[in-house]
């Protein structure tokens, strides 16, 4: 478990908080993938992402194509939830945020000195992502001429945590309108 009825409000809120940090910090920790829910033209559509930072202001950053679909659907509308799960303490966290998209500006630069020199190409492919394609080594080209790298920044709204327990499942919601307050919900 990783919280539970007689912690405190605000022991919850840093011991969540700690377990995002690790996320970002530890490949091996469940929170370093997350999936990320955008509004689609007809659908919704969820992905998979890596976590690659927790900052001290509460911002969760992806790296992405600028010429992915969900590019696209954030332009349009802004507004997106996130989704992590720890299986083995049973714990789901749902956040709505806002995301903010960064190519070339300082915070892209300073993220694209981390990425490793055989790892660039994820974002240098020749064809745009979702192209349709004869055969998958059409899909592996890339050319170093054109870096298509972003930085995908989103700040959170609210934070929700449901920790499933045997004695009862416990509901949290933390947002940013009442200064991160915590308060119970019904699971
Ligand atoms: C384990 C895993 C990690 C992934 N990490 C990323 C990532 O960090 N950034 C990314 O753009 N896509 C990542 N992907 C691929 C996305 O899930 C998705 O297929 C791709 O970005 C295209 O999504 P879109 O068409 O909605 O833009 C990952 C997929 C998996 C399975």
């Amino acid at each position: 478990m990783l919280f539970s009825s007689t912690d405190s409000f605000s022991a919850i809120w840093q011991t969540l908080l700690h377990e995002l940090h690790r996320g970002a910090l530890d490949p091996k920790h469940p929170f370093r993938y997350l999936t990320v829910a955008t509004v689609g033209e007809q659908f919704p559509q969820v992905r998979t992402v890596v976590m690659r930072q927790f900052t001290a202001d509460l911002e969760f950053l992806a790296y992405t194509d600028v010429r992915s679909s969900k590019v696209r659907e954030l332009l349009e509308v802004p507004r997106v939830s996130l989704l992590f799960y720890h299986p083995k303490k049973q714990v789901q966290v749902r956040v709505k945020a806002l995301a903010t998209i960064h190519v070339e500006d300082e915070l892209a630069q300073e993220h694209w000195k981390r990425v490793p020199d055989k790892r660039r190409s994820e974002y240098q492919s020749k064809l745009d992502p979702a192209t349709r394609i004869a055969a998958p080594a059409a899909g592996w080209e890339s050319s170093s001429e054109h870096s298509y790298f972003s930085v995908l920044k989103f700040s959170p709204l609210s934070i929700e945590a449901l920790q499933l327990a045997r004695e009862g499942h416990l509901r949290i919601q933390y947002d940013l309108a009442s200064g991160w307050q915590g308060v119970w919900l019904v699971p």
